[in-house]
């Protein structure tokens, strides 16, 4: 009788012994994320400006140091940065995974909830990444944002996020150059519609989850846990000549 090999870990795409800093650790994807990589050996520090949520997540990953911080907030991302350094003496990556999705008719967008949007989903992004890069100039390091198939394409309705999403997936293609030089290695995941708290009450209507499902060739919704395998991907030594891209796990979304 043939016995089946035993498991082995892969060196490739090990994050065991890394730090990782996330913002927006207590949502719907930075949770999963951030379970997915304490399984893995990895030592967390966790963002979010939600208390509930951020007390659910350092619940589920007791050695992970938790701190409520607003992104969009220099000094709150300045905090984030010393707060990881002088617990864990390094930063290996830095993923990004707080968002807002506000959706309305081009006609009626609310000036400010665009402003917003644009701030929290775009500039806050910059801000995170040249705020982690700092710390990251002697030794190199991995900064992971979430875009979304709207970085390419255009939904009603998604004049602002869709804008952000785009913006975003840019701003990744021009600070991986920036900072190619010195390792410091800059990437988006793209997912497509997953349901988390950011989608749920959208995902509510049956015709708009229709739609959504119809419009994903492989026909289904994401899963966070479908992120998983690019995340550590980009965060581990199998991913360290690759910078600057957007990886659409989407299930085709985006093909269409
Ligand atoms: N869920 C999807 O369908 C989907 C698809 C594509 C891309 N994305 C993107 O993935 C990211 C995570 O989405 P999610 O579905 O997990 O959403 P979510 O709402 O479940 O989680 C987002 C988290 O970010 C936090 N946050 C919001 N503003 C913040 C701020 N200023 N400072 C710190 N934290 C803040 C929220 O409190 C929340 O915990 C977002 O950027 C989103 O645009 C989501």
């Amino acid at each position: 009788m043939t016995r089946k090999p035993e498991p082995v870990a892969d060196p490739l795409f090990n994050v065991s012994g890394s730090t990782y800093l996330i913002a927006g650790a207590g949502g719907g994807l930075g949770h999963v994320m951030a379970k997915a990589l304490a399984e893995r050996g990895a030592r967390l520090a966790l963002f979010d400006i939600d208390t509930t949520a951020l007390e659910r997540v350092g619940a589920a990953i007791p050695e992970a140091l938790t701190q409520v911080a607003d992104i969009n907030e220099q000094a709150a991302l300045s905090e984030m940065v010393q707060l990881t350094e002088n617990r864990f003496g390094t930063i290996d990556g830095a993923i990004n995974a707080a968002g807002l999705l506000p959706m309305a008719a081009a006609a009626t967008f609310d000036e400010a909830v665009f402003r917003q949007c644009i701030d929290v989903n775009l500039t806050a992004a910059f801000l995170f990444s040249k705020t982690v890069a700092e710390h990251m100039r002697d030794a190199g390091g991995r900064i992971v944002h979430i875009a979304s198939v709207s970085s390419l394409v255009a939904n009603p309705e998604y004049a602002a996020y869709a804008s952000s999403k785009a913006g975003l997936a840019q701003m990744v293609r021009v600070l991986a150059r920036e900072w190619a030089a010195q390792n410091i290695l800059v990437n988006a995941l793209g997912p497509a519609l997953t349901e988390t708290p950011l989608t749920r009450d959208y995902l509510a209507d049956p015709g708009f989850r229709r739609n959504a499902i119809a419009a994903i060739p492989m026909g289904r919704l994401g899963q966070a846990a479908d992120l998983i395998g690019a995340l550590l991907l980009l965060l581990s030594p199998g991913g360290g000549f690759i910078t600057g891209q957007t990886i659409y796990v989407d299930g085709g979304r985006t093909l269409v």
